[in-house]
């Protein structure tokens, strides 16, 4: 018998998200399929698994190393970390005055044209030293863990400059040597057009096509783009541009597109290949359509419409129904939307979107991974794919957009390890008692009529 350095067993629920073999991401009604276990069990060796089935199935084929860990679920959910694929979590100090700014009714985009928004965190970020900010963001990638999440998506874009864009990769690269989670980065020298371009836009175009995105690819940090395309901002001409010349290089597209105004930044996305188009509150019939038939994840951010008081939620449900696939992140940053928490954005895609618990789980976890490109071997509970998992304290996954705003994260396991440990079990008196599983028949008092 095979011995392993991780076992879970006696899940309620074991989501392994069945992950199609190729990675590609699942549409339609394949998003709502979680390939439940019951009574689960994971076999882990290293930082990979090595099998999943029931309990009886999984003890039958393999032994514990003399130093493992065994992990007894006791029915609760066991089911892959959280992947967040889009955040700007890199930053120096905060926003709160904008916020206050925009509660009286000042719109995002006023206040970034009169020199705020993302203007005010490009000076912070100039200013700030490496350690500040490297100090800030791994107390936010803390955080992150602490709700579940195990990959996270680092974008650059408050440096705006070539040497400060470089410092920013350089200290993307350098969160992922200082934190335990997976950090992904991403190019995003067109986040904005900075202040010392607001005259020239087309120049500041030039000098990211010509230096900027050339010396962002020889540092070999970045494995996408992305651009800011929005009215005011980067023009679609100018976003395909960026785009087709960061591609050229061997950094695959990704776009913040139709956020605020329609634009066709989804249409774009589809003509360029990218790996995903993000925000999509005002896309097209068209943008659903073509981004369906080439296979770009839509990654939807609830987060930011809610921190922004708008209504504009990207249509999910009309997305799923096209065959667009969807993920969905925190787009944590400190201007529209300030938060680290997945759990959260679970509930406002539940209730803010109508996505059905299931299709949410499947947006944080297997379909984010595809929206990094890393669905082959990340986001599923299945042999070969890196040991992400997390274990909830709840009898079903639906406790994520039920419980709002709080966490019922137990244990955490990064590449197999126990990155958060859970409560030790008790040495005196009962053992902890299992989560009541079974949906009480409603008996006594009158039944409800169906
Ligand atoms: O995705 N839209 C552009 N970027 C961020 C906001 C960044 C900021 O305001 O600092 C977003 O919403
Ligand atoms: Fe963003």
């Amino acid at each position: 018998m095979k011995a392993v350095s991780l076992l879970i067993h006696s899940a309620g629920q074991l989501l392994t998200l069945a992950p199609h073999a190729d990675g590609r991401p699942k549409r339609g009604s394949e998003m709502g399929e979680l390939g439940v276990i019951g009574d689960g069990a994971v076999a882990v060796d290293g930082a990979r698994i090595l099998a999943v089935g029931t309990t009886p199935e999984i003890r039958e084929r393999f032994t514990l190393a003399p130093d493992a860990t065994e992990i007894d679920a006791r029915k609760a959910v066991v089911m892959p970390a959280f992947i967040d694929p889009h955040t700007h979590v890199l930053f120096r100090g905060t926003r709160e005055w904008e916020f206050e700014e925009r509660l009286r009714g000042t719109s995002y985009m006023a206040i970034a044209a009169a020199g705020g928004g993302i203007h005010s965190s490009v000076r912070m970020f100039r200013e700030a030293s490496d350690e500040e900010l490297l100090v800030e963001s791994l107390a936010r990638l803390d955080r992150m863990a602490a709700l579940g999440t195990g990959t996270v998506e680092v974008k650059t874009g408050y440096g705006l400059d070539p040497e400060q864009e470089l410092r920013a990769l350089r200290l993307i690269a350098e969160l992922d040597r200082r934190h335990p989670l997976q950090i992904v980065p991403t190019y995003l020298g067109a986040h904005e057009v900075p202040q010392e371009f607001r005259d020239s836009p087309d120049a500041y175009v030039d000098l990211l096509t010509e230096r900027m995105l050339p010396e962002a690819a020889s540092l070999g940090i970045a494995r996408f783009c992305d651009v800011f395309c929005e009215k005011g901002v980067f023009s679609v001409a100018q976003s395909r541009r960026i785009l087709a010349a960061a591609a050229a290089l061997g950094m695959r597209p990704k776009l913040h597109a139709d956020e605020i105004e329609p634009m066709g930044g989804a249409e774009l996305a589809a003509e360029l290949g990218a790996i995903s188009a993000d925000h999509l509150g005002r896309i097209s019939e068209e943008g659903m359509l073509a981004m369906a038939a080439a296979g770009v994840v839509a990654v939807l951010l609830p987060g930011t419409v809610f921190s922004l008081g708008s209504r504009n939620y990207a249509p999910a449900r009309r997305m799923i129904e096209l065959g667009t696939p969807v993920a969905l992140a925190t787009d944590c940053n400190p201007g529209s939307s300030m938060t680290e928490s997945q759990p959260w954005i679970i509930a406002l895609a539940c209730l803010q979107m109508a996505m059905t618990p299931a299709e949410a789980v499947t947006a944080t976890t297997y379909n984010a991974s595809a929206a990094l490109g890393l669905a082959d071997q990340l986001g599923a509970l299945s042999p070969g794919y890196r040991a992400d998992i997390q274990i909830l304290d709840a009898p079903s996954y639906a406790r994520l957009p039920y419980h709002v705003g709080s966490s019922d994260l137990r244990q955490l396991v990064i590449g197999g390890n126990l990155l958060i440990p859970g409560p030790e079990p008790p040495t005196l008196g009962p053992e902890p008692p299992t989560l009541g599983l079974e949906p009480p028949t409603l008996g006594r008092g009158p039944r409800l009529a169906r």
